[in-house]
């Protein structure tokens, strides 16, 4: 099933020099770049998106680590995108991170994870409608799609 899904490449993967390391992962795999901007997310951005942490303790402390540097928002397309991404960005607290994935590669603290990805289809949905206006996802051929992609039924 062809999905789109969303990727923020967060402040600590931008100052550590890690935002090609990562969107090249996956490039690598297939996935199609079909959205993507540097971003300086405002406080009520970052409090939308996420919302539903509203009442953890750490929300105050995201939204500052959030808004402390630009990010890097990222639309990609594939099959079953939204797994396949979960699957390559590892666990949300690094320590439980599989080597491998992107945070069991190159992360250690769970709010220094270096990558939010949407959890299913239909954060992706608002959630990609929450960064990206409609005209900055771009649909598109690559030559190589009938290599990475099965032929539509
Ligand atoms: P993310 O995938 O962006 O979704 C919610 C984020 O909250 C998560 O990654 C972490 O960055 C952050 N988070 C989750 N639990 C904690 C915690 N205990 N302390 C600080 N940040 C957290």
């Amino acid at each position: 099933m062809n999905e789109r899904t969303l990727v923020l490449v967060k402040p600590d993967a931008v100052q550590r020099l890690l935002v090609g390391r990562i969107i090249g992962r996956f490039e690598e795999r297939g996935l199609k770049i079909v959205g993507m901007k540097l971003v300086r997310v405002d406080r009520s951005q970052a409090e939308r998106h996420y919302e539903v942490h509203r009442e953890r303790p750490f929300f105050a402390g995201l939204v500052d680590f959030i808004t402390s540097s630009p990010l890097v928002a990222v639309a990609l397309e594939g099959p079953n995108a939204i797994a396949v991404v979960r699957s390559m960005v590892g666990a949300t607290r690094p320590h439980e991170a599989a080597p491998g994935t992107i945070r069991g590669d190159h992360a250690l603290e769970t709010a220094q994870n270096l990558i939010h990805a949407s959890d299913g289809p239909e954060t992706a949905a608002a959630e990609l409608a929450l960064w990206f206006e409609s005209h900055e996802l771009v649909d598109y051929d690559r030559d190589i799609d009938r290599w990475a992609f099965a032929p539509a039924d």
